[in-house]
């Protein structure tokens, strides 16, 4: 098979990948047959999954722009997933043309597409990283040599937290990021978490993502608590991302209760 202009050398077009099939999902085409098949198999296991992933993007749009208007010019988006519409760096580059904004992600073909449009952009960056290691992400020369650490930086860790495994300790992963960052610096977090009466739904789809490099879990607003301890939660704290600062321009936007949503701010 011939690959695509855009798809990275090496790329393994075999298995799906989460950031491919959450592409496939927002309408994106940076994706492959493996991907689109197997996000088609998460839709007919849980047709609510679609509106998720757009609620989920909404819910980082929504984020991003109150922290930049509380005057945050640093964003460390980890697991920023393949660059799409509302991406962090053009909703804040829009308040503030000199702010400056690292995409860090797993996923070769989500870094390279994100080098691709950040091309002759000097305040934003896109690189490989894994949150598992949060040391060479902190000390990456790219991150160094844009974000002052110094200084407030809000690190957006929206959706990717629930590809992390209880071995992997999130909590502790935090820790490691938030001990890098200034007084005043934010850390926002969104979070797959179980709901009774969908829980076919979720069992089918844990079990979907159970078949490829990337599974999938639910974590309790308690867990996603533990994960956020020693930050200050601000209002309204760890709750369904559609209750988190509700846009009141987009009032259609239907209760969403499969995903958490928090920002907590370092004291
Ligand atoms: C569902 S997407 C979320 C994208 C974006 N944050 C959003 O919410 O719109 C999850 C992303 O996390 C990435 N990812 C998964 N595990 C990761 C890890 N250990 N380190 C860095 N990125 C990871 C995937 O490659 C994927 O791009």
């Amino acid at each position: 098979m011939s690959l695509p202009e855009w798809a990275p050398d090496g790329v393994d077009v075999t298995v799906p990948n989460a950031a491919r099939v959450y592409d496939y999902g927002l309408g994106g085409y940076h994706n492959f047959a493996v991907d689109r098949e197997f996000a088609e198999q998460l839709i007919s296991a849980w047709p609510g999954i679609l509106q998720v992933a757009h609620t989920n993007r909404a819910f980082l749009g929504r984020v991003v722009r109150r922290l930049a208007a509380q005057g945050v010019r640093q964003f460390l988006d980890i697991g920023s997933g393949i660059p799409t519409r509302g991406n962090v760096h053009e909703v804040v580059q829009a308040i503030d043309p000199e702010a400056r904004v690292v995409y860090v992600d797993i996923d070769d073909v989500a870094v390279s597409h994100g080098q691709a449009i950040l091309a002759g952009n000097a305040h934003a960056a896109a690189i490989g990283g894994d949150l598992r290691t949060p040391a060479r992400i902190i000390g990456h020369e790219r991150v160094r040599a844009l974000l002052d650490f110094e200084q407030p930086v809000a690190v957006l860790l929206v959706a990717v937290l629930h590809f992390l495994s209880d071995e992997d300790d999130p909590p502790a992963l935090v820790r490691e990021l938030t001990a890098a960052l200034a007084p005043g610096s934010f850390v926002a977090v969104s979070h797959f978490t179980a709901v009774e009466d969908l829980g076919q739904e979720h069992e089918q789809v844990t079990k979907l993502y159970g078949r490829t490099p990337t599974t999938v879990r639910t974590r309790t607003p308690e867990q996603v608590a533990a994960i956020l301890a020693g930050l200050d939660l601000i209002e309204p704290g760890i709750v369904p991302i559609t209750s988190w600062h509700p846009d009141p321009d987009d009032p259609a936007e239907n209760e969403q209760r499969s995903v958490l949503g928090a920002v907590a701010k370092k004291p």
